[in-house]
């Protein structure tokens, strides 16, 4: 990890305020530095995709394995052909659909994306954040901006401004604030370099919905189970523990009443748990968060990492948590509790 050095600015985009905000953001970029910045899944750690040294700034801030590569953001499809090759009419099909929105397509890309960004890969993760304010700061700073999602490696995802502090401040030169995220988990990752394109990783563009376009895409093994010993995730950052609250996590799959009965059952003092807004009242006196109601993905979406997050600011020497199943927005969210939870799992 890097020292903490820098004095990190908080940037608001005011009204009055919005073309220096903007400039002063975009600059940062320019010049090599960190910016964490806002998208509709999570909050970015930001640096110029094209610059090395930057790009190894974003590996130092969060501890990252120099093998996983960084995904780049640009402002609109028009971008693709600069940083990309041999693009399948496919891919534009979908970034018409999609796009800006939180679907990443892996591409093969072009030589002036640097080894430090692709982690020596051939290919490229290309996402067009629904994020005016990020647009913009792109568009401003000329340059595709690499940014992984802006938390400690392994740890879950921010989805605001204080929780990027929490991880960051002293370490980057300054983090967007625009609020809490729309959607709360991080964008779908589609590999498009084979047909049929290959779902590597669950996020807030639901498979259904890439389905109604390409009916054949497929899952990568690795998304529901843990992997089996030499097996190879295709993403490769999912192969590292991730999500992960300091304490250890089992999750529980099972019915809303049943799972929250079996937590009921087997939690000791000094635990916490993570459930459905309607058994709350089951909790008291442990350390309780809600995922939102039962039923409700978006919910769950939006709070899953928050409420992971919370538990490291209790004494919880253990984390029980129910698990919604693999629906739309669901399967993201409940990829994100096993990962969380190790694959240590409970099935009633
Ligand atoms: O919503 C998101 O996608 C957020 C926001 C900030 O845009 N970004 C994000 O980046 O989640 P990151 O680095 O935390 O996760 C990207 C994942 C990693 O698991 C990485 O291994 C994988 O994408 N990845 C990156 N480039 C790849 C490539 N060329 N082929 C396969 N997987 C790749
Ligand atoms: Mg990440």
């Amino acid at each position: 990890m890097g020292r903490k050095t820098l004095h990190t600015k908080v940037y608001r985009v005011t009204e009055e305020e919005k073309n220096r905000v903007l400039n002063e953001a975009a600059q940062i970029i320019r010049r090599g530095g960190l910016l964490a910045i806002p998208t509709e899944t999570v909050y970015g750690l930001g640096a110029n995709a094209l610059d090395k040294e930057a790009v190894r700034k974003i590996f130092e801030a969060k501890g990252r394995p120099q093998d996983n590569p960084l995904l780049i953001h640009i402002p609109d499809a028009s971008w693709l052909e600069i940083y990309c090759e041999k693009i399948p009419p496919l891919a534009y099909r979908l970034a018409e659909a999609f796009w800006p929105g939180p679907l990443t397509m892996i591409l093969k890309c072009k030589s002036c994306i640097p080894y430090e960004t692709t982690g020596g890969l051939e290919t490229v993760g290309v996402r067009c954040p629904d994020n005016a304010v990020t647009a913009e700061i792109i568009r401003l700073a000329g340059v595709p901006v690499a940014a992984p999602s802006a938390n400690r490696s392994g740890h879950p995802s921010c989805t605001s401004a204080e929780t990027v502090l929490d991880d960051f401040a002293g370490r980057i030169e300054g983090v967007v604030d625009d609020g809490p995220c729309r959607v709360g988990v991080e964008s779908t990752i589609l590999d498009m370099t084979e047909y049929p394109p290959k779902l590597l990783r669950p996020g807030g563009l639901s498979l259904e919905d890439i389905r109604r376009i390409i009916p054949e895409t497929e899952m990568d093994a690795g998304i529901c189970r843990q992997l089996r010993e030499g097996e190879q995730p295709k993403a490769p950052g999912m192969k590292y523990r991730h999500y992960a609250p300091k304490a250890p996590v089992t999750a529980v799959m099972g019915g809303g009443r049943e799972s929250a009965e079996y937590i009921r059952t087997h939690i000791k003092a000094g635990e916490g748990v993570i459930c459905y807004e309607e058994y709350q009242d089951m909790f008291s006196g442990y350390a309780c968060a809600s995922l939102g109601r039962e039923g409700c993905p978006q919910e769950h979406a939006q709070r899953v990492f928050d409420v992971l997050r919370s538990f490291d600011k209790t004494d919880a020497a253990h984390i029980w948590t129910q698990c919604p199943g693999e629906e739309g927005l669901d399967l993201a969210v409940s990829n994100r509790i096993k990962k969380a939870a190790g694959f240590h799992i409970v099935e009633i």
